[in-house]
């Protein structure tokens, strides 16, 4: 019996092909090809600016330290994420401040935002979680009226759409708050083994962001090369290593191109999932607003309360069958990290969404017969007791 894996990245010849490229040029450090996958980036979600870096994690950190976000500030997120998400806000100093989210999205819930604005917020990190887009037609304006910072933690979106206008249609990533922020796991729907990009729309901080990228080195080492003359760097703040390298940008473009058709192939297979799963009497499924689109980076199952099975049972029964699952999103605040950071709010919806769904297998390149594989596998377990 085959295992059947939750998630597999789409890598072949014309990756290995452009790795290959990126060596033989002699050049493997962040260079032209990592130029050439931003400004490909930027034309893919329309963004006007992209800065590519080393992780999902560093474009957050990137994006929230080019707000000047630090301590005294507070950020209104959600726990219900990877920790990569409340870590990034810890990292500036600033302090997250932890809303619940919307059951049938796992988004931020944007009745729940405004409650949590003191004198001391700054900005709202909302995570398009797991491919669904958050509610920014409900989070901008409210942003806007209190005067703060939108960060899209899109970094499980690429190839997620929004409807902002009825009838239009738009990328998530333009960005639609000030930044947005991607990560290339190979979780995700485009891969560079790790890695990430910030889009946004402001010159200044876009500019402030690549150089923090590289120690805020004032000049880089390719800017050195091409001057001509002996010319020195300078270091007006502090920054990070956030680098990607040339290798990694070389395959993001190839990937890149592969985009359309796995956003195709993965809603093909969540069409599948849906039809299958849906009226199940133990499963509620995640459900996309009239308004979003997602990339199905993920689909997960919700195991109702009256399900008699609980979600490590389920989880080790599939295995048992050859079949890998995942828990449902995590929550930062109930881990060991972030017990200093007390909590303002009761978070049910978060903490029942991590206790009782499960991320069922999907991937471009899953058979049918293996999702069927899934489906009756799932059925059986729950119909079991
Ligand atoms: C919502 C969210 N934010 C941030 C990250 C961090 O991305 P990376 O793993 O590339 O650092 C992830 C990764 O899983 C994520 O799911």
């Amino acid at each position: 019996m085959t295992q059947i894996q939750v998630a597999r990245p789409t890598l072949g010849e014309e990756e290995a092909a452009a790795a290959r490229r990126a060596i033989l040029s002699g050049w493997v450090v962040q260079g032209p090809e990592v130029a050439a996958f931003e400004k490909e980036f930027a034309a893919m979600v329309a963004a006007p600016l992209a800065v590519a870096c080393s992780s999902g994690t560093a474009a957050l950190h990137l994006a929230l330290a080019a707000l000047d976000l630090g301590p005294g500030d507070e950020v209104i997120t959600v726990s219900h994420s990877f920790i990569a998400t409340a870590n990034a806000v810890r990292y500036t100093g600033a302090t997250p401040v932890f809303v619940d989210v919307e059951y049938a999205t796992g988004n931020i819930n944007p009745d729940l935002i405004e409650a949590a604005v003191t004198p001391r917020t700054r900005a709202i990190l909302a995570p398009h979680q797991l491919g669904i887009p958050c509610d920014l037609n409900r989070i901008l304006p409210l942003a806007e009226k209190r005067n703060l910072k939108v960060v899209e933690d899109a970094a499980c979106a690429i190839g997620s759409e929004i409807s902002l206008k009825a009838g239009e249609w738009e990328h998530i990533g333009r960005p639609r708050g000030d930044l947005a922020t991607f990560s290339f796991h190979p979780r995700k729907v485009i891969t560079t083994g790790d890695g990430g990009m910030v889009t946004g729309r402001d010159p200044e901080i876009m500019a402030r962001i690549a150089r923090l990228r590289t120690h805020s080195m004032s000049l880089s080492t390719a800017e050195r090369e091409i001057a001509g003359g002996i010319v020195f760097e300078k270091y007006p703040e502090v920054g990070f290593n956030y680098r990607l390298s040339d290798i990694q940008g070389a395959v993001g473009r190839e990937q890149l191109k592969r985009l359309p058709g796995l956003i195709t192939e993965r809603r093909r297979l969540a069409d599948r999932y849906r039809q299958a799963l849906a009226g199940h009497p133990h499963l509620d499924l995640p459900r996309e607003p009239s308004w979003a689109r997602s990339n199905w980076q993920s689909f997960w199952v919700i195991l109702k309360e009256e399900c008699p099975r609980g979600q490590k049972e389920v989880m080790q029964t599939l295995l048992e069958r050859g079949i890998r699952t995942v828990r449902g999103v995590m929550c930062a605040h109930r881990e060991e990290a972030y017990l200093g950071t007390p909590l303002r709010f009761p978070l049910p919806v978060s903490e029942r969404l991590q206790d009782r769904s499960v991320i069922i297998p999907l991937y471009p390149g899953m058979s049918d017969g293996d999702q069927d594989r899934v489906i009756a596998a799932l059925g059986e377990v729950l119909e079991s007791k």
